[in-house]
């Protein structure tokens, strides 16, 4: 069975950008000049994913709104001229079946995914963080998707990180398969201790998830921080066999992420896109030595 549908947790409570998040959705935070969720939105499209099912908690209005046409806006800008804006805002309204479901309590990324299973039912999906951006220069998401394809199970997208930064990530044991970029998942520990962890390898916000996840996360026990961990799900899956929907692959991915979860992660994101944007990087690259070394610009 073919995987059609994503879904994007945006239910955390975004402590990490209080007070802007206290009554805005982290994932509507602008990275340059487009709320994170829109990229991810954009990701899931371009990887023929055209069911999207966003997780909210309790500020939906600002998603659903920016899913959706602004026709007060639209007139103005039209009145004006100016169709650059007007194009800008009327991108995100019909960019794909969207559809909202509350997860009520945030208990946890895992528990937010359990609240997908009504939406999903018994198919294969994809699941993406806003956390992290993929740029769209290096999509992962539809190898992951042929990933599954041939194998059938879930497969987790990693990355290689320096050994002191790999408590920030879920970490993943493995093995190689005759696929240079494909490795089989043994075990997996949220946020281990450097000089624990079993590899190297960060587990990134993006998955391609069997639905007997759901059964799994639904006898799956609060964990670390007292959350229901995605990641403890996903090791009993790595145990159980395929005939009974087990077995977990990882996708190795060597392109270009931005992470955006946390306040100083997110600034370095904003700086590196805006650098990279006709409109706004010549300007930011020229300006930036002169903050950094006043004296010798
Ligand atoms: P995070 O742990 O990064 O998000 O969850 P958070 O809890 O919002 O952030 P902080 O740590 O308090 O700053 C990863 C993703 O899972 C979603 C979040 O919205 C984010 O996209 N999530 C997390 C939920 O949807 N529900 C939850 O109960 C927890």
């Amino acid at each position: 069975m073919s995987v059609t549908k994503a879904v994007i947790p945006a239910a955390g409570l975004g402590t990490r950008f209080l007070p802007a998040t206290k009554a805005t959705p982290k994932e509507m935070l602008p990275v340059v000049d487009k709320p994170s969720i829109q990229y991810v939105v954009e990701e899931a499209v371009g990887a023929g994913l055209d069911d999207i099912l966003v997780i909210t908690g309790r500020s939906k209005r600002p998603l659903e709104d920016h899913f959706d046409r602004n026709v007060e806006l639209e007139a103005a800008l039209e009145a004006k001229g100016d169709h650059a804006r007007l194009e800008l805002v009327a991108a995100s309204n019909d960019l794909a079946s969207i559809h909202y479901v509350r997860q009520g309590n945030p208990l946890g990324l895992g528990h937010a995914v359990l609240t997908a299973e009504p939406h999903v039912g018994r198919e294969p999906f994809a699941v993406l963080l806003g956390d992290d951006l993929i740029d769209p220069r290096d999509p992962v998401l539809a190898r992951m998707i042929a990933v599954r394809e041939q194998y059938g199970g879930s497969v987790l997208c990693l990355m290689e990180v320096p050994r002191d930064q790999i408590s920030l990530y879920g970490c993943a044991a493995a093995q190689t398969t005759d696929h240079a970029d494909v490795v089989l998942v043994t075990d997996l520990v949220e946020k281990p201790d450097s000089a624990d962890a079993p590899s190297t390898l960060a587990v990134i916000g993006r998955y391609v998830l069997d639905p007997a996840v759901f059964g799994v996360l639904a006898r799956t026990q609060p964990g670390r921080g007292g959350e229901i961990q995605l990641t403890d799900a996903l090791r009993e899956l790595a145990r159980m066999p395929a005939s009974e929907g087990g077995g977990v692959r990882g996708v190795l991915f060597t392109g270009r992420r931005y992470d955006t979860g946390d306040r100083l992660s997110y600034l370095k994101a904003n700086i590196l896109l805006a650098l990279e944007r006709d409109d706004l990087g010549p300007d930011l690259r020229a300006w930036l030595p002169t903050v950094l070394d006043p004296e010798g610009s």
